[in-house]
């Protein structure tokens, strides 16, 4: 058993940030940080595509540690050489790379080609093969051998997403009996859509080895339970834990966040910089309508240039007076239904602006290259609309970052899907089902006419849902509840005078 003498202290190491934390938990987060996800965005690799690498990048700059896991890069002898270690402020990125065939397997193909649009709810779009899912438990049992080495006793481990599900389980067999964690991105689907892939039980099984397991949302860990029961022997017990051969396994909901006050300020420093007012300067008279997105086939984009063309048609008027620019940014692109959508986007974009376009005007900008960050931030704040309509969606930082990035004088409005995670927490936005395509038109339009009063009204209170969150203020609670579930679970050990505390709290 491990024993951490001084996990509990009660001065916060960070600051007045703490927002949701329980007295007594507010800085349980004295050991080394170990964090294991299949992307590691290193220092200058370019803009941060995706959530993970947001809400990680927040967290790790502030909280230091360790932080394992794919390096981007592939390599025929990548099994060989092993891991590789550089440290940049007071973070350690360890790394390792991917043989072309595991690149193929585990990442394209059994990650985002069978997990993705399974846990998105999106099972037409799986491409299961047996062997991608053998090379993918492979891919997780060589990861566990090579962090196992550097993980020290006091470390507390801390899993990400849907690439490394059976990681704890492989951790364990590799000898590692720290506090494991285990956060999800990314939604759960129902147990009905889950049986669409072959031997999902088993892997549920490998991640029910972590001591807690965090979703974004109630319903990913609704679903992950029943899943959990119905596919993998586990028994519920009262206060969100789960049975397993007799041991105790914390589930529990965290929802993403960002650091709302340094996206503002980055927002109101960018307006003003050059790429920002081009971007003005280019849309004389016009009102601007902004997507932001990785090119997705769970983001909705088509059903945009649908609801778009919809717009167009039933309200010609609006014709000159608007733009949609929409940043599709190529992700994934050696995945099927990805080259699929790029073709399909391009088609449709194409359509639209061939049968709505003018000599001077076009309806659609779309731009299939990523924008840096600060960039996108200076584009938010410009735009009246901001459209974020996924079909389903774990959390959507996009989302949050819009309501950051807005002029509280004059706020744009933001279109959210329902089905985001983030509709959850944003729910002042007009919300919208993004398959229902006169809803979309119509969203698009109450949002170009809405008086800034009710603007100010609704952005006052989705400001108030994300004012005061930030990254490290979700890891210090994910990690919090962490320690407080290996203590329960007898796998960390409590001595001192602080073991009164933790129980009065705990
Ligand atoms: C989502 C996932 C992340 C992933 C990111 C970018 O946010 O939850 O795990 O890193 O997309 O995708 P990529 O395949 O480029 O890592």
């Amino acid at each position: 058993m491990t024993r951490l003498p001084t996990f509990i202290r009660r001065e916060s190491p960070f600051g007045a940030d703490v927002t949701e934390l329980r007295p007594g938990f507010a800085a349980a987060t004295m050991n080394r940080l170990v964090v294991i996800s299949n992307r590691v965005p290193l220092p200058d690799s370019g803009p941060r595509a995706g959530g993970l690498a947001v809400a990680l990048d927040g967290l790790m700059e502030k909280r230091g540690g360790m932080w394992f896991g794919w390096s981007g890069k592939v390599s025929p002898v990548a099994a060989e050489s092993g891991t590789q270690v550089a440290r940049h402020g007071g973070v350690d990125y360890a790394t390792t790379d991917l043989t072309p065939e595991e690149h193929d397997r585990y990442y394209n193909g059994f990650s985002n080609a069978v997990l993705w649009p399974l846990l998105h709810s999106m099972p037409d779009l799986i491409q299961y093969d047996r062997t991608d899912a053998q090379i993918y438990r492979d891919v997780n049992a060589r990861m566990a051998r090579e962090v196992q080495a550097l993980i020290g006793p006091d470390d507390l481990v801390w899993v990400h997403d849907y690439h490394l599900l059976p990681l704890p389980a492989a951790l364990r067999a590799s000898g590692v009996s720290n506090p494991i964690g285990f956060f999800l991105h990314i939604p759960f689907c129902a147990p009905d859509v889950l049986e669409s892939v072959p031997d999902m039980g088993d892997l549920i099984a490998s991640l029910l080895a972590a001591d807690l397991i965090g979703f974004q949302t109630e319903t990913d860990m609704a679903n992950f339970a029943a899943s959990a029961v119905q596919f993998a022997n586990a028994v519920r017990a009262p206060g969100n834990v789960l049975l397993v051969d007799g041991r105790r396994v914390m589930l529990g909901v965290f929802p993403v966040e960002i650091n709302a006050q340094d996206f503002a300020a980055m927002a109101e420093a960018n307006a003003r910089k050059l790429p920002v007012v081009r971007l003005r300067q280019s849309l004389p008279g016009q009102t601007l309508i902004l997507g932001l997105d990785r090119l997705d086939p769970t983001k909705g984009l088509l059903q945009r240039i649908s609801g778009l063309r919809r717009l167009l048609e039933t309200q010609p008027a609006w014709k000159r007076r608007l733009t949609l620019l929409q940043v599709a940014a190529i992700s994934r692109k050696e995945v099927g239904s990805y080259r699929a959508l790029k073709a399909a986007l391009d088609r449709e974009s194409g359509n639209l602006n061939a049968d709505f376009g003018e000599p001077d005007w076009l309806p659609l900008r779309m731009i299939s290259h990523g924008v840096d960050r600060a960039t996108a931030a200076g584009f938010m704040r410009t735009a009246r609309v901001g459209l974020v309509t996924p079909l389903r969606d774990g959390m959507n930082l996009v989302a949050k970052e819009f309501v950051a990035a807005q002029n509280p004088q004059d706020p744009g409005v933001l279109i959210l899907s329902r089905f985001a995670g983030a509709a959850q927490q944003l729910d002042a936005a007009i919300l919208v089902n993004p398959h229902d395509t006169d809803a979309m038109a119509e969203a698009m339009v109450q949002a170009m006419n809405m008086k800034l009063g009710e603007r100010v009204e609704r952005w006052q209170s989705l400001w108030n849902a994300i004012e005061y969150r930030t990254p490290t203020a979700w890891g210090r609670l994910f990690l919090a509840s962490l320690l407080r579930g290996a203590v329960r679970s007898n796998r960390l050990e409590l001595v001192g005078d602080e073991t009164q505390e933790f129980a009065k709290f705990g």
